[in-house]
């Protein structure tokens, strides 16, 4: 696993994660709503090597305190919904190893839910407002003639040149560890913050897009990108690196050259033209270094997928 830049962990000198102590201390911040109580409360967790905080609360759920609640999905760092303070630091609960973070001096993890969010209940946050912002920056392909979008028989061009200056910021899954992180977002619930605005930066850069007006109008306002004060902690948190900070500053140079009359977005690019020939039918071979020994990849692919349900698993 390879720790956001910017997070505190330990790696050891083959670059690999170390054990974690045979126990930790997940010492969790919990929220009632119905009454209103706010409290700590620690469980002891048996850990393995491998184990992430997302695996010690669910193992404490399952086994300890089945009320513990937080939010999770896809258990790899794809969805974004697991994202909590901890150790001080927003993180992915699922790619946290308790061995980057816990030693056996100190093996108290603590977990909080994600600052600058409300809280729903123990982890889990409201990010209602999060996407109303996100929403807000329209995160799609605008072209003047709606129906170039709706009605387009093919794709629209873009070179892998023209690719690379956007895929960065692509790679954004909403997990809101860098609003969580933004000092601004801290003191100003109205800033649009980091994931919007780098979305924003995105859309508008992108050469299929001709709704670079509309953007920057929601943008250059009060709570848009000037209230920035490129602390970058949403780069230094970020789990696919996406680097806000870096967006968030070019989104500005935009809109000030903008405003100097200096900066005017080109027409987007055209729908790909009708094949010359029809594609290419390329036969892809099976990836042959991690197929078992004796095991036929296109002979199992033939066969139907046979699902081994349990009797009690039917029963539940
Ligand atoms: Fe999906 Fe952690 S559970 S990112």
């Amino acid at each position: 696993m390879k720790p956001a830049h910017g997070c505190i962990t330990m790696v050891d000198e083959l670059g690999s994660i170390p054990e974690p102590p045979k126990e930790v201390i997940i010492r969790v911040k919990r929220y009632d709503p119905e009454k209103n109580r706010v409290w700590w409360q620690e469980y002891r967790v048996p850990t393995y090597r491998g184990m992430t905080v997302l695996d010690a609360l669910l193992w404490i759920k399952e086994h300890l305190d089945p009320t513990l609640s937080m939010r999770y999905s896809c258990r790899m760092g794809v969805c974004g919904s697991c994202g909590m303070l901890i150790n001080g630091v927003p993180r992915l609960a699922c790619q946290t190893q308790l061995g980057a973070i816990a030693t056996p001096e100190n093996p108290v993890v603590t977990v909080e839910p994600l600052p600058n969010f409300p809280v729903v209940r123990d982890l889990i946050t409201d990010f209602s407002s999060f996407f109303e912002k996100h929403k807000s920056i329209m995160p799609y392909i605008i072209r003047r003639n709606p129906k170039e979008v709706d009605e387009a028989p093919r794709e629209f061009l873009m070179s892998p040149e023209e690719h690379e200056m956007i895929y960065q910021y692509t790679l954004c899954i909403m997990c809101g560890l860098c609003y969580a992180a933004c000092p601004v977002a801290a003191s100003d619930p109205e800033y649009l913050g980091p994931q919007a605005l780098t979305q924003a930066y995105r859309f508008i850069v992108d050469v299929r897009d001709e709704g670079a007006d509309k953007r920057i109008a929601v943008v250059d306002t009060e709570h848009g990108c000037h209230r920035c004060h490129f602390a970058a902690s949403c780069s230094a948190v970020c789990p696919k690196d996406v680097d806000p900070a870096a967006a968030i500053q070019r989104l500005r140079r935009i809109v000030f050259l903008r405003r100097l009359g200096l900066w005017r977005k080109k027409r987007g690019s055209p729908v790909a033209g009708p094949l010359e020939k029809p594609l290419r039918q390329v036969k892809a071979e099976y990836p042959k270094h991690n197929i078992l020994p004796g095991v036929d990849p296109e002979q199992q692919a033939r066969e139907p997928v046979d699902i081994d349900f349990r009797d009690e698993w039917l029963k539940q």
